[in-house]
């Protein structure tokens, strides 16, 4: 059995955990930023790499305290070496260089969204590959085929907006506070989401990809147009995002070939109505639907010691001067797409 310590630092969590290959948690730490990049209404970059650096180290002294361990109980340092805000990526990765170095442990340099994409197994041991994964989070819109441990296969990504960016600026716009995506789900119960008349982008399209700006601005000339109720503008919003992505995965799920199991990952999962929706699809194709837990969903440090675990159990590791990457797609053979890749 191996312990890893995983470091995630790429957007606005600060986190520390020790997982083991035999998948138990034995400590976790989360600092969220949500306080510090709410008067901004969303995530400043330079803000959050400052304050990554200050809450870090005591985060990682914690998480070793918390599981009665020190440096050299653990096997290997899995810290996330992007895509992200290359600021916080930095503080991270160039803390967890500097702990393989001092200890001698290995370093694991992990892929953000490998993360979230291999946290599904963390959470149940069944989950075998190949397997279809939404992955729908504030900077993440994509849907991957997942076959293995470094193998996938991109089926679709935005265009422009992530799923939860569209949540959470329809939030704004109905000056709902950040982050949205819950505030949005929370409004929508009281509302009638066929109120407001709004456009399905790429709905049925021959494209793969997925396309929120102009739903996004359709809620804004809705509210503009002073017609609606705020709870049927939240409700018409959120009933035409789920109509967009069971779409758009019905479609990859037509060319992906076998797969296991349908599971959800990212922020976004934590939407009900989404989850049921995609309860209801993975029924139709007779396919399990599984998500991990919410804690797991969103951005962890679990899942980027357990990502660690999973390569370290294959023999990998990394040298310890490699460079952080802004940008970091899960599968390099993926065509771009016109107007992509605005966030990781
Ligand atoms: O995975 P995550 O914590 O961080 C990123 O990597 O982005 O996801 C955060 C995103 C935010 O955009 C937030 O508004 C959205 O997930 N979100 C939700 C809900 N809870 C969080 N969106 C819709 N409904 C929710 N209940
Ligand atoms: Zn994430």
């Amino acid at each position: 059995m191996a312990t890893i310590l995983g470091i995630e630092s790429s957007c606005d969590e600060t986190a520390a955990a020790l997982v083991t290959s035999e998948r138990a948690i034995l400590a976790q730490h989360i600092a969220s930023q949500d306080e510090v990049h709410r008067p901004y209404g969303g995530v400043v970059p330079e803000i959050a790499a400052r304050a990554h650096a200050e809450r870090l180290a005591p985060l990682i002294e914690a998480t070793l305290a918390n599981a009665g361990c020190t440096l050299a109980d653990v096997d290997a340092i899995a810290a996330t070496a992007g895509p992200g805000l290359i600021g916080g990526v930095m503080v991270g990765l160039v803390t967890g260089k500097a702990l393989a170095m001092a200890s001698g442990k290995p370093l694991i340099a992990i892929n953000h969204l490998e993360g979230h994409a291999l946290s599904p197994r963390l959470a149940d041991a069944t989950l075998v590959f190949p397997y279809a994964l939404l992955l729908v989070s504030g900077g993440h819109c994509q849907i991957l085929r997942v076959d293995g441990v470094g193998r996938y296969r991109r089926m679709a990504t935005t265009i422009d907006d992530a799923l939860g960016e569209a949540f959470d600026k329809t939030a704004k716009i109905l000056g709902l506070g950040y982050p949205g995506g819950p505030k949005v789900e929370k409004l929508a119960q009281a509302g009638d989401a066929r109120a407001v008349p709004l456009p399905r982008p790429l709905l049925g399209s021959h494209e793969p990809h997925f396309s929120f700006a102009g739903l996004k601005s359709a809620v804004l000339r809705a509210k503009e147009s002073g017609q609606y109720r705020e709870e049927d503008l939240a409700a018409s919003f959120q009933q035409a995002a789920i109509d967009c992505v069971i779409d758009r995965l019905q479609r990859a799920l037509a060319g992906m070939g076998d797969v296991t199991a349908l599971v959800v990952a990212g922020g976004v999962a934590a939407n009900r109505p989404m989850r049921e929706a995609l309860e209801r699809l993975a029924q139709t194709h007779g396919l399990p639907f599984t998500a991990p837990p919410l804690p797991l969903c969103t951005d962890n440090a679990a899942m980027i010691a357990w990502a660690g675990a999973e390569r370290y159990t294959q023999g990998q590791s990394d040298p310890l001067d490699f460079a952080a990457r802004p940008r970091w797609p899960l599968d390099p053979d993926a065509e771009p797409v016109r107007g992509a890749g605005v966030k990781a």
